[in-house]
């Protein structure tokens, strides 16, 4: 595991000259996108303002393959985990680990947030992860060729299947041969729970388990949505669509070769950075519904910053958290990146709404996401998470029939249940 922090290779000190009563906190940066830069801007800014000095750790892209090494680190009670930047979904299992933020903040720094973040980030009573941005998947598309072929922004996933591949085929009849229809993360991982829940809660199938801890994810709508999935493999998305993660399926499409992506709001800031081929072209929504009607379900992906109980520099990891979740810093990071505030003000700014023409045109999609069922299941999530994801991997694969693997997938859920996890 130790190549992926690679320690001190992907340790970047900031600051190296500081004076001599300055500290040193270790932040956590993720490397999808632009954020890896953003981050380290961010942290710049605060060592330069404080005279203190960070020591930056990039976290893989692929932010579950972090876990383990920050539960390794955090188990042996390492100097090197000060400031952590937490997938919500991680904030159950780690919560033992991490120091109480409501006696360090200002309360109102942790009211200025949703009150849905805040309640995300408060396990047992305790504050333990302050709100740092928030996203859903979205539905990223061709703008210019829906135009083209005069097909509307379709509602349902039947609409979209066919929209796609009515775009795909025109457009490989007219020379590009390496279009397709849909890009999306069908890798076995905690990205395709988060796709694959998308698509079961929008037929009406559920969360896997529910707020009461039943599971529940033996049902048709589960196994409607499961099918449909298997049937773009091959057809509107490449094979290679099940070793797909956020970044290798933003490449495709940003390289003009999908009509659709789902992803999360940073492609946002990706792909209309300066001088991309698709600035002006591409559109967001609401992801589809099973049927006319339902809610879109995007997979809620907020995420926090929190700060590890071992730390010996509180204060100045205090001061390096207040500062990068702050009203200025989510300010600079919605305009120059894409990622949406957690702070409620931030939706009045003009700046802001300016930069992100997508929150007016994907309301729905914050409004209505869909969280994945990690508070219920607390320190059993992973497994909860890996099981499902395995599953759907093999339906997807054709390995397996849905009826079939989510009854088998039920099975083992209730056994892990039955261990205690939840
Ligand atoms: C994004 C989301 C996170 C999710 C991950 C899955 O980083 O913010 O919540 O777990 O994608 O790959």
């Amino acid at each position: 595991m130790k190549h992926v922090w690679g320690a001190a290779a992907l340790a970047v000190s900031l600051f190296a000259a500081a004076p001599s009563w300055a500290e040193t906190v270790s932040l956590f940066c993720s490397s999808s996108g632009a954020e890896y830069e953003l981050c380290k801007n961010g942290a710049e800014a605060w060592a330069k303002k404080t005279g203190n000095e960070v020591k930056i750790n990039k976290m893989p892209a692929a932010w579950d393959e972090a876990l383990p090494l920050y539960q390794q680190l955090l188990s042996a009670q390492s100097q090197d985990a000060d400031v952590l930047l937490l997938d919500v979904v991680w904030i159950g299992l780690l919560q033992n680990h991490l120091l109480d933020l409501s006696a360090v903040l200002p309360k109102e720094d942790i009211a200025a947030n949703f009150p849905s973040t805040v309640a995300a980030g408060t396990v047992n009573g305790k504050f333990v992860a302050q709100p740092w941005y928030t996203d859903t998947g979205l539905m990223f598309y061709r703008r210019d060729l829906l135009e083209k072929y005069k097909k509307p922004v379709p509602k349902t996933w039947a609409e979209f299947t066919e929209t796609a591949k009515a775009v795909q085929d025109g457009e490989r009849a007219a020379g590009n041969k390496d279009m397709w229809g849909f890009a999306w993360q069908g890798k076995s991982y905690e990205g395709l729970t988060c796709d694959a829940i998308e698509w079961v809660s929008s037929f009406d199938g559920g969360t896997i388990v529910d707020d009461k801890g039943n599971i529940t994810i033996d049902n048709a709508g589960a196994a409607a949505a499961l099918k449909q999935a298997h049937g773009w493999v091959n057809t509107i998305s490449p094979q290679g669509v099940l070793n797909y993660d956020e970044e290798s399926s933003r490449s495709v499409f940003e390289a003009g070769n999908a009509v659709f992506l789902r992803n999360w709001a940073y492609v946002w800031g990706t792909s209309q950075g300066k001088d991309q081929p698709l600035v002006g072209k591409v559109g967001v929504a609401a992801l589809p519904v099973g049927k006319d009607g339902a809610k879109s379900s995007g997979c809620m992906g907020t995420a926090h910053l929190g700060i590890s109980k071992y730390t010996k520099h509180k204060d100045a990891a205090v001061s390096l958290l207040s500062f990068m979740a702050g009203k200025d810093e989510q300010k600079r990071r919605a305009i120059e990146g894409a990622y949406n505030p957690t702070i409620a003000s931030l939706y009045d700014d003009a700046d802001v709404l300016k930069a992100l023409p997508f929150l007016k045109d994907a309301q729905t999609a914050f409004a209505d996401s869909v969280a994945r069922p990690s508070a219920v299941t607390g320190s059993g999530y992973n497994r909860v998470s890996q099981a499902f994801y395995k599953a759907v991997h093999g339906v997807l694969a054709g390995e397996e029939q849905p009826e079939a693997a989510l009854k088998a997938l039920a099975a083992d859920l209730e056994t892990i249940k039955k261990r205690g996890k939840w």
